[in-house]
């Protein structure tokens, strides 16, 4: 693969923003929670790229979790597509990553717009791949949501015929179960050979396998934080793909981080945000669809997980001082993760004393090294 898009150097445990194009994942009505604004969302994405964070990531949603209230927040999300031209256009060093809903683009106008992205990235875009889950978002678009392993195989034609526009220098047919593509080319090119990284966050066995088979790096929701567990979630991606793909794919997991003077203070602010403030509304929406279209998780365990999808979309807890937050990044980088998309109540305020108090202690822990910015911010 290309070694100059950042999400490919070394570091041990890479960073990534995620959700900064919308209004954030938490389900919470405290007044801080973030709401992107053009200014905010660029800003954000600046500070992550002096920082050396390695990935950008946006989510993409068509349309919020409660029927019937057009302007519930969680459907207030800016496309990623045009978010991510821009924001490459504002930014120097971060991979700049794309969310696309295969069956809303057809695989023609993505290849295009992912190339054109490459080039006003300079090569270092990438594109997380989802097959959509929510009904009614994708039923919005006049067809059924598809059963969901054909949801992958659907996603597996799409892929290919994306790449392969990327890649061939001459026209070609495609007649598959889904797509009929007659003649087909693309150009300009992506900067990156032979494509831009992909993500995929499948976590059923059919999703873990279309990651392993596809992605260069896949996203899990850890179901624990015992070494044991996380290391048996990484190895079930790395393991598939080695052995039945011959590839080497990294895994990646969310997280949210509540960062405090004390553990107990974190505590008491996570508890506030996401237990006093619930958007129990939103929350009940939004886990009975996941209960009803995804298969991360069974239905139980969701339940179970509530609290954590209130205060991060199920990433994983990063709550305490930034010595606790690093033992907990430790604890991932033991377990064989190689990098997390972070997510905080208050973006702005919670990326500047990350970057502040926590990079230095995840240097110091041999997790990062230091990021100069060199050449990248300099030329
Ligand atoms: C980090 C992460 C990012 C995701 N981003 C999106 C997104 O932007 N839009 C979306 O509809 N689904 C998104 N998903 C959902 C996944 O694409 C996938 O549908 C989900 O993990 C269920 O997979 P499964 O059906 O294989 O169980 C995301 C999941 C994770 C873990």
């Amino acid at each position: 693969m290309n070694t100059q898009n950042p999400v490919f150097n070394g570091n041990r445990m890479k960073l990534g923003t995620f959700c900064t194009n919308g209004k954030g994942p938490n389900l919470t009505t405290v007044p801080e929670s973030y709401m992107a604004t053009w200014p905010d969302t660029r800003k954000l994405a600046q500070m992550a790229d002096v920082a050396g964070f390695e990935a950008i990531v946006p989510y993409s949603r068509w349309k919020g979790f409660v029927t019937g209230q057009p302007d519930d927040r969680t459907g207030n999300v800016m496309d990623p597509f045009t978010w991510a031209a821009a924001i490459s256009a504002s930014t120097r060093y971060s991979a700049i990553f794309s969310t696309s809903h295969a069956p809303t683009y057809h695989p023609i106008v993505a290849a295009k717009q992912c190339a054109t992205i490459d080039i006003i990235s300079n090569g270092r875009f990438g594109l997380n791949v989802v097959g959509g889950w929510n009904r009614p978002e994708l039923e919005m678009f006049g067809r059924p949501l598809q059963e969901h392993d054909q949801r992958y195989d659907y996603l597996g034609e799409w892929l290919e015929i994306v790449s392969r526009l990327w890649q061939s220098d001459v026209a070609f047919d495609h007649h598959g179960k889904f797509f009929n593509v007659v003649d087909a080319v693309s150009a300009p090119k992506p900067v990156q050979r032979p494509r831009p990284p992909i993500m995929n966050a499948g976590g059923s066995p059919r999703g873990v396998r279309f990651a392993a088979q596809h992605a260069d790096m896949c996203f899990v929701v850890l179901k624990g934080d015992d070494p044991a567990t996380i290391a048996a979630q990484v190895n079930e991606y790395k393991d598939l793909a080695r052995q039945e793909f011959g590839r080497e794919v990294q895994v990646w997991s969310s997280a949210y981080v509540v960062q405090g003077e004390t553990d107990e203070q974190a505590q008491a602010y996570l508890h506030r945000y996401s237990v006093e403030h619930e958007d129990s509304v939103a929350a009940d929406a939004w886990l009975k669809a996941l209960a009803a279209e995804a298969q991360l998780m069974p239905p139980e365990a969701l339940k179970a997980a509530r609290s954590r999808f209130v205060a991060g979309a199920g990433g994983f807890p990063l709550v305490g001082t930034p010595e606790t937050i690093v033992k907990r990044l430790s604890l991932l980088a033991d377990g064989g993760i190689d990098g997390v998309v972070l997510t905080w109540v208050d973006f702005m305020d919670g990326l500047a004393r990350f970057t502040r108090d926590v990079l230095p202690l995840m240097e110091a822990a041999g997790l990062r090294s230091k990021f100069g910015g060199g050449d990248v911010l300099a030329a």
